[in-house]
């Protein structure tokens, strides 16, 4: 019998686990990795592998994990698992899907999130290459407590031993069962009906799947993986774990792609941070979601960046927040406790200090003195604020929106500007100044003692 890689897939996503060591009021697989959840990378993955159809597996009453898959892709299908029997009878939960009748059924866990595509295609091509009706995902463990050991032959695996099941012989093998599967789709179905509960947990174990192969005379085959791409995430500390491992990737790709990070471990990036060539990044910098920077681009230390479009040779910070909805295009500066919201600054705009411009648009070349605030919040609505190309924002001024200040005006130092200005108008709003000559020194003589 023949693999043929390069035909139908189904992929299922198991994620019916508890995840009672998160102590969470959340599901397990919705905690984030670099910004988005561990479900939605899983998917992610196996849609990269080349999967016409995803089927998700989920626990009862798990609305909130079903959500998550629809929105990760629209055309996932959700099946619920009622009850919680075993990986094998967690995959059937998806019989409906399998019945279809698909080339090939690959079987990941969604709790086991950094898995490459890559190494998923690989895990179908041996399957193909050894004409085989199961390819089990290996690792070589460190420590192998826990996990199904592969019993092999040669070349061949015979079977797949649980941690409990296993004779003190079998325990000391440390090629070990990452758990995930590729499974011929012809008789992927035949295989699993065939599993029973005869274990030490009295469960329906996927890993099973590879003796009812071998009953038929089927073969079954292994690739083989790094321990650190199968990571499993049962509690908080694999968390970091598994976060720690995928921002090293995805700081390699940023570094190789030709961003410098000044001190690599010091920044965050999210799963979908673009940085183009020649950006600096200097230490403890955080890229939350939707951030694409061009190159050449300076972030200085202590940032944060959300759902943000920095244009080339601009330069942010240090403390510095760009919050999503916000475009900066070419040779912008935001400096220090500058804060922008939803808002586009045009080429060569400067807001160099302590500003919060939020729900504005902001012309060419203007500069935002100190301390500028846009006003854009009443308690109830939120209005926009235009400011014209090539004017001048005073020191500490207010500008309370909805207000157009236009074209090259100059809006004098500590203004609360609440009407519209024009084009090239100069605006001072401000109480005028009182001298009273001699006056601090008739105070200070009167309330001597
Ligand atoms: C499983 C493998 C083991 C492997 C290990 C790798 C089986 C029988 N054993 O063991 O060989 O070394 O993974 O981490 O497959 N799940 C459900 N419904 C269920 C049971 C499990 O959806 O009824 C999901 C879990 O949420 C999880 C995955 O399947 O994502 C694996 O289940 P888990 O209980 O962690 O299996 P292990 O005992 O770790
Ligand atoms: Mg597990």
């Amino acid at each position: 019998m023949s693999f043929n890689p390069g035909r139908t897939c189904l992929a299922i996503v198991l994620a019916a686990g508890e995840g009672t060591r998160m102590q969470s009021a959340r599901p397990k697989v919705l905690h984030a990795l670099a910004g988005r959840s561990m479900l939605a990378h899983c998917m992610a993955s196996v849609a990269t592998a080349g999967a016409d159809r995803i089927a998700v597996v989920v626990g009862p009453g798990r609305e909130d994990v079903a959500a998550e898959a629809k929105s990760v892709s629209p055309g996932a299908s959700v099946f619920v698992q009622a009850e919680r029997r075993g990986t094998a009878h967690a995959v059937l939960a998806a019989e409906a899907a399998i019945a279809e009748g698909y080339d090939y059924v690959l079987i990941v866990f969604a709790d086991t999130p950094l898995i490459k595509s890559e190494t998923l295609r690989q895990l179908r091509l041996r399957a193909h290459d050894a004409q085989a009706a199961v390819a089990a995902l290996g690792f070589e463990a460190r420590d192998p407590t826990g996990y199904g050991r592969f019993l092999v032959e040669g070349e061949k695996l015979i079977a797949i031993r649980e941690e409990k099941d296993a004779s003190p012989d079998e325990r000391r093998l440390t090629l070990v069962n990452a758990g995930l599967m590729a499974l011929d789709g012809r008789t992927a179905l035949d295989l699993l009906k065939q599993i029973d509960t005869d274990n030490a947990k009295g469960e329906f174990y996927l890993t099973d799947v590879v003796a009812a192969a071998a009953s038929r005379g089927l073969a079954s085959t292994i690739s083989v993986a790094g321990e650190d791409e199968v990571l499993g995430v049962n509690d908080r500390i694999q968390l970091a774990r598994a976060e720690a491992v995928l921002q090293t990737r995805l700081r390699d790709y940023a570094m190789r792609g030709g961003a410098t990070l000044i001190d690599p471990a010091s920044v965050t990036l999210a799963y979908d941070t673009v940085l183009g060539r020649d950006v600096t990044v200097e230490p403890h910098v955080v890229f939350a979601p939707g951030v694409r920077v061009a190159d050449g681009v300076t972030i200085r230390s202590f940032s944060h960046l959300e759902g943000v479009t920095v244009g080339p040779r601009a330069t942010i910070g240090p403390f510095a927040r760009l919050r999503p909805g916000s475009v900066l295009h070419e040779d912008v500066h935001v400096g220090n406790f500058v804060e922008i919201k939803a808002s586009t600054l045009e080429a060569g705009v400067k807001a160099n200090h302590l500003s919060y411009i939020g729900d504005a648009s902001v012309g060419a070349k203007t500069n935002i003195g100190a301390g500028t605030i846009t006003c854009n919040y009443n308690g109830f609505q939120k209005f926009k604020t235009t400011i014209g190309a090539g004017a001048f924002i005073g020191v500490n001024s207010a500008l309370v929106a909805p207000v157009t200040i236009g074209d090259g005006a100059y809006i004098g130092t500590g203004s609360v500007v609440t009407r519209d200005v024009a084009p090239d108008a100069l605006v001072v709003a401000r109480a005028p100044q009182v001298e009273k000559p001699g006056w601090a020194k008739m105070f200070r003589d009167k309330n001597k003692r």
